[in-house]
């Protein structure tokens, strides 16, 4: 079988033609060492509501039924996963890197062998972000599937913005107030194809802190899905125990 391409499919794998369809697959970077979280090993780990954050996070994606399969991507001496993640049904790889843009990249090449194609969905989401429903991430799947790039959620900013100058520290002091207009805080799940997100983070090198911006650089514009507050990701001391307290009120 074979249809007309998308213009991105056009751009990025000229010769590709079509036969299968779009399946959707989550890869979920947890490599990281939670260097700002304050925690005694990596975040991932600690315990939330009685469950590794990680477990909370795979557990939302394995309630998604438009994902067909999820790669939990781990540093290569992780000892911690099958004691914290008991039962889990997905791929695992120990195959992270030094930086998450690495560590996802490396995934997409677990996903390649393991038989997605270029036309296949990821969706990029970090473990950090443990309180990820899994209705959120259908509306980004439904709102993204016939998109031409992809997109992420995300989240119009409320705050006024103040530049800081050089201490970012508790000497911080603000040189001027950016417009807040038209600006958006990047959230995961990120939804690109296969096809697309793998040359975009090879091209983009080690210091992109996101998919979108790897796809960004080779000058396409990702969907902004607008997302949930709830969706944080924890990252400094004090998230864990909002976390925590969310997690125990859920109904
Ligand atoms: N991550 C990863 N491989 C890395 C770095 C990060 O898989 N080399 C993952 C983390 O495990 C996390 C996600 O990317 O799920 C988002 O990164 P971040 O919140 O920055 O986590 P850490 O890098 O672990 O934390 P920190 O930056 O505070 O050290
Ligand atoms: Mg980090």
């Amino acid at each position: 079988m074979h249809f007309t391409l998308p213009k991105i499919w056009a751009m990025t794998s000229p010769s590709y033609t079509v036969g299968t369809a779009r399946r959707c697959f989550a890869l979920v970077p947890a490599a990281g060492s939670g260097s700002r979280s304050g925690a005694d090993g990596p975040k991932q780990y600690v315990e939330l509501a009685g469950r590794a954050m990680l477990a909370h996070t795979l557990d939302a994606l394995a309630q998604v039924p438009e994902l067909v399969a999820t790669l939990v991507v781990l540093a290569p001496d992780d000892d911690q996963f099958e004691s914290a993640v008991p039962g889990f049904q997905g791929i695992v790889a120990r195959c992270g890197g030094a930086s998450r843009a690495e560590t996802v990249a490396n995934g997409l090449a677990v996903l390649a062998e393991q038989g997605a194609l270029p036309h296949d969905w990821v969706l990029v989401h970090d473990a950090a972000r443990c309180l990820i429903r899994p209705e959120w991430v259908a509306h980004l799947i439904a709102t993204c599937a016939d998109d031409e790039v992809g997109g992420l959620l995300a989240l119009p900013l409320a705050d006024t913005l103040k530049q800081a100058g050089a201490d970012v520290g508790a000497g911080a002091r603000i040189t001027h107030t950016i417009d807040r207009r038209s600006k958006w805080a990047a959230q995961t799940p990120q939804m690109f194809r296969l096809g697309l997100l793998r040359p975009a983070l090879l091209q983009a090198g080690e210091d992109v802190t996101d998919e979108a911006s790897a796809v960004e650089a080779l000058g396409h514009s990702p969907r902004l899905v607008e997302g949930a507050l709830e969706n944080f990701k924890i990252t400094w001391p004090a998230d864990f125990v909002l976390a925590e307290r969310l997690l125990r009120t859920r109904t």
